[in-house]
């Protein structure tokens, strides 16, 4: 868990706006201001969501607060790394699909957290490096984004890359040891798993114009400057006990390079100012026609990760508090009409801008296997798709092999081994995905830089 010493240096670079949030008066709520937060976010063309624990689902206090006041959620933990794919290739999604369902039920849209962290990375991760390590996590990105494909408003492709202190510079971790391109490759890959979803950059201790919030800026100035995928950034918001004076003008930064802004984990120490830094952030983001959304990290202080902090909305009991005022009265004091699309949790599967998919002989049903591919391009780069389908004799291991055009070359691979990179290149199942039973499919992809359009894939199966 992250220490406390970053929400302490949140704290130090508080500057003197933290002694006008003192004097923000909260408006009257005019005649057709909401009465929830949700409510009063809706109106506005905003969401306000809560971080959930799916263990808390069962308790009323909880669910009754959390069904009333919020119109999105986001996992917790359910949807990281670890849980969703515990054991490498073996994805468990039942913590996710239950956060799914109930905002489904509810009315709500998710926020996924997160497609990558250096945190609560599975153990069978941590010890890996290299090539094996970035097809790893390209795969676990893809698998992921395309299992919650159509019902996630915006994910966190990657979390907390950036190093605090002054260098504005990324953080040393297995992942960034793979290469520095390893954020835009996660982003590639998202956006072609799930082209529907706003793909974020979420980060903490950013919260104000600084060194890293700097380094981030200048990340997502180069990714739209290149074409790489990246829709919004988020600004967790883990707040002390003052809040940097130029909270807003750094959301507004970033929105002028032509990104959602998003506040993604909300909560604030308790004391005296708990009541303004909540209504700050609030005004904050409503002054700022692209920013989205606020989504608080927990529903009452003692469901926070911040334990006596006392840092969110409601009391231990669901009352509200003095904060849940002050984030009422600026929620509903807010001008409207933004300029960010409000998230539609009805919506269905947006289709993906893949191609069709080209099935090879023999089709499923005959002896051998047969290939299909779908491809996600962009110029200069594709992610290809490969579903292989095992014929009436089942296999018990596969092959497919790929012929690429001149200049294109392949930069990654998961769930499956290349023979190269370019040219007719073979690719062979792992361990773990070559038996298929008669008719069974498993996937594997691979990136590449160059063009796969009309590339025909064949399967041999052994
Ligand atoms: O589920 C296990 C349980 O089986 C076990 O007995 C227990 C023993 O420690 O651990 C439980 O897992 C804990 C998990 O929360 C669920 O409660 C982990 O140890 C604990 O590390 C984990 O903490 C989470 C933390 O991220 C992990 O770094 C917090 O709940 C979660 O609020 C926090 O959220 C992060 C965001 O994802 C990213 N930004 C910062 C934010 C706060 O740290």
């Amino acid at each position: 868990m992250r220490p406390k010493r970053a929400l302490l240096a949140t704290a130090t670079l508080a500057v003197a706006g933290a002694l006008t949030v003192g004097m923000t008066l909260a408006m009257a709520p005019s005649a057709s201001a909401g009465t929830t937060l949700r409510a009063a976010a809706a109106e506005k063309g905003r969401y306000f969501g809560a971080a959930v624990a799916t263990g808390k689902l069962s308790t009323s206090t909880y669910t009754t607060i959390l069904n009333r006041e919020f119109n999105s959620i986001v996992a917790e933990n359910e949807m990281k790394w670890d849980a969703t794919e515990p054991q490498q290739g073996r994805f468990s999604y039942t913590g996710g699909d239950r956060i799914v369902s109930h905002a489904q039920a509810n009315g709500m849209s998710v926020r996924g957290h997160a497609l990558l962290w250096h945190q609560q990375e599975p153990g069978w991760a941590q010890g890996m490096s290299g090539s094996a390590l970035r097809s790893a996590m390209i795969n676990h990105v893809t698998q992921v984004a395309t299992h919650f494909r159509g019902k996630i408003y915006a994910w966190d492709v990657v979390n907390e890359a950036f190093a605090d202190g002054g260098s504005g510079g990324r953080r040393d971790s297995n992942l960034q040891r793979t290469g520095n391109d390893w954020i835009e490759a996660a982003f590639r890959a998202a956006r072609a798993a799930d082209p529907g979803a706003k793909l974020c950059y979420n980060d903490y201790n950013t919260d104000g114009v600084n060194a890293k919030s700097t380094g981030v800026y200048n990340m997502v100035r180069d990714f739209k400057s290149r074409g790489v995928p990246i829709d919004c950034v988020g600004f967790q918001s883990h707040l002390g006990t003052t809040i940097p004076g130029d909270y807003q003008a750094n959301l507004k930064r970033f929105a002028d390079l032509g990104v959602e802004v998003q506040i993604t984990e909300l909560d604030v120490m308790t004391g005296g100012n708990q009541a303004n830094i909540f209504g700050t952030v609030t005004r904050s983001c409503m002054a700022i026609p692209q920013c989205a959304g606020i989504t608080v990290w927990g529903v009452r202080d003692c469901d926070s990760w911040r334990g006596s902090d006392n840092a969110l909305l409601f009391d231990c009991n669901g009352n509200k508090k003095p904060a849940y005022d002050s984030v009422l009265n600026a929620l509903n004091a807010g001008p409207g009409n933004p300029t960010t699309t409000p998230p539609n949790p009805t919506t269905t599967p947006p289709n993906p801008t893949t191609t069709p998919p080209n099935p090879t002989t023999p089709p499923p049903g005959g002896a051998g296997c047969s290939a299909s591919v779908s491809l996600n391009s962009w110029t200069g780069g594709f992610v290809a798709t490969v579903k292989v389908t095992a014929g009436s004799s089942g296999t018990r291991g596969w092959t497919v092999s790929v012929t690429l055009p001149g200049g294109t070359s392949v930069t990654g691979t998961w769930s499956a081994t290349a023979s190269g990179n370019s040219g007719t290149v073979r690719f062979t199942n792992v361990d773990y995905n070559g038996a298929l039973g008669a008719g069974q499919s498993t996937e594997f992809g691979f990136q590449g830089t160059g063009s796969a359009a009309g590339v025909t894939p064949t399967c041999t199966a052994s």
